[in-house]
């Protein structure tokens, strides 16, 4: 009769939705397929980079960082250390021991840069800056010192020496005017010249990856390799001198800078980008931009998750059909919020809680729902950084004539830091990828601040830079 015939109609109802569901939540799911192409592309664009006649205008910009030397446990001093481009950003006091009793001990403050410096002048965010370090300065009591400095910078810097570096683009959160072209350096000597308070000795300029590498460096010498998987996403690694064709030489390394979040800008992997992809990437600082990064690092899978929910919320299958305020508000969803909502032990009424507290009034089918869409979205970034990095350990193995490599990568992030699944899924993947590579990662203890201490040793010790 007519109660059955409702029975049926909500049941059709239900499944219908589910499979509006599935079908989005599968066009996140990756092939193995898919992922040797995206590991075989990422080689492709490697060699772009490398070579004379394309590094110019390839997508990922293997930029030389002028960091040949490993440490070598006779690193000593006392350095500072800034911090720009990550969650936070931070000034550090590095000191470094050598000889049997090694040791490198820290004291670091961290400050918040608050959006409209991000997003002003060049000028205001420099003299920001300074400002900051004159405060560590005031605390620590040592403003008259003119300590070593190391800048890790986090941003694609074309360097042609240790301590020079033009910034090429802004990535990430950071859009201040009048610095894209400019050396970072001698933006920050003419922001303490305008201070007029002290003076610092600016021996290096580290991308944090470099940091990261130089810093796992120091306790492991397999160690060539430097991932990010927080904020934004990038590598670096040891290169042959013959293979960069852009810089002078032959003989010997040198680290270089992949810039790897730039992967895709040409198209080479719109196959596998989704609607959402496209959206995020329009409603960025930089659209076009860095889509291999929008898929992979924190800055952005919060609000790929985002999209996502919007549209499900949209076609009636989430949220009673309304799309609240907070739904609409860029940004809310961060890694800490995503790591918490995906652990294995959270209840779903817990999830439920994390909705709650970002506004989002959710039943439990909500939640489960929400629950399934951070996972597909953290998964396949896992899986794509892990394809990237199945690339890289090929090269290098490749480069050496090995049948096997055995290689160490230093990490850091808070990506693979807190995520419940994603450092396992990506080192799986890389696994599966680069079956002949034995692939050991390790984490990296403050990378940004002790590796930038640790490369601004090595360059004093090598070059005595920086004295001008
Ligand atoms: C962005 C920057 C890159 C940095 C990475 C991780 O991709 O362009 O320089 O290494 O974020 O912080």
């Amino acid at each position: 009769g007519k109660g059955a015939a409702m029975v049926t109609a909500v049941a059709c109802r239900l499944v219908s939705q589910r499979k509006q569901i599935d079908e989005i939540l599968a066009s996140f799911e990756l092939s193995e397929e898919n992922l040797i192409e995206v590991k075989n592309k990422m080689r492709e664009e490697l060699e772009y980079g490398l070579k004379k006649e394309t590094h110019a205008t390839a997508t990922v910009k293997m930029l030389p960082t002028y960091v040949c030397g490993t440490p070598d446990g006779t690193e000593k001093g006392k350095f500072l250390a800034l911090d720009l481009g990550g969650t936070n950003f931070r000034v550090l006091l590095v000191k470094i021991r050598s000889g049997r009793r090694k040791s490198v001990r820290m004291y670091n403050k961290i400050f918040a840069i608050p959006l409209e410096i991000m997003q002003g002048t060049g000028e205001e965010l420099f003299d920001h800056i300074v400002q900051c370090i004159a405060d560590f300065l005031e605390y620590m009591g040592i403003k008259g010192a003119r300590l070593p400095l190391g800048f890790t910078f986090s941003f694609p810097c074309r360097q042609a020496s240790i301590d020079k570096g033009a910034l090429v683009e802004w990535t990430k959160g950071f859009k201040a005017t009048d610095c894209e072209g400019e050396d970072v350096v001698d933006m920050l000597r003419e922001a303490i010249k305008r201070r007029n308070e002290f003076d610092l000795d600016i021996v290096a300029v580290v991308n944090d990856t470099v940091g990261t590498m130089m810093t796992c460096g120091y306790e492991d010498p397999y160690c060539e390799i430097g991932l990010i998987a927080g904020t934004g996403s990038n590598v670096c690694y040891v290169e042959e001198m013959k293979n960069i064709e852009i810089v002078e030489g032959t003989e010997g390394k040198m680290c270089i800078n992949t810039e790897w979040g730039g992967f895709g800008d040409n198209g080479c992997i719109d196959s596998i980008r989704t609607k959402y992809d496209k959206e995020v990437d329009e409603g960025s600082l930089n659209p076009g931009k860095q889509r291999y990064e929008k898929m992979t690092s924190g800055m952005y899978l919060g609000e790929i998750v985002r999209q996502i929910l919007i549209d499900l919320t949209k076609h009636g299958l989430l949220f009673r059909s309304q799309i609240s305020e907070s739904l609409r508000t860029r940004g809310i969803f961060e890694t800490k919020f995503l790591s918490h909502i995906e652990s294995d032990r959270l209840a779903l009424l817990q999830v439920r809680r994390i909705l709650q507290q970002l506004g989002l009034d959710s039943t439990c089918d909500d939640s489960i729902i929400v629950k399934e869409v951070c996972g597909a979205v953290s998964k396949r970034a896992a899986q794509l950084c892990g394809a990237g990095l199945a690339a890289i350990v090929e090269k290098k193995r490749e480069n050496r004539n090995l049948e096997h490599l055995k290689i160490t990568v230093g990490v850091d992030g808070t990506l693979y830091k807190l995520h419940p699944h994603f450092s396992r899924i990506l080192r799986e993947t890389v696994k599966e990828m680069a079956p002949q590579c034995d692939v050991t990662f390790m984490l990296s203890e403050d990378g940004s601040g002790k590796g930038a201490a640790l490369i601004t040793a090595v360059a004093k010790r090598l070059h005595n830079v920086g004295e001008n």
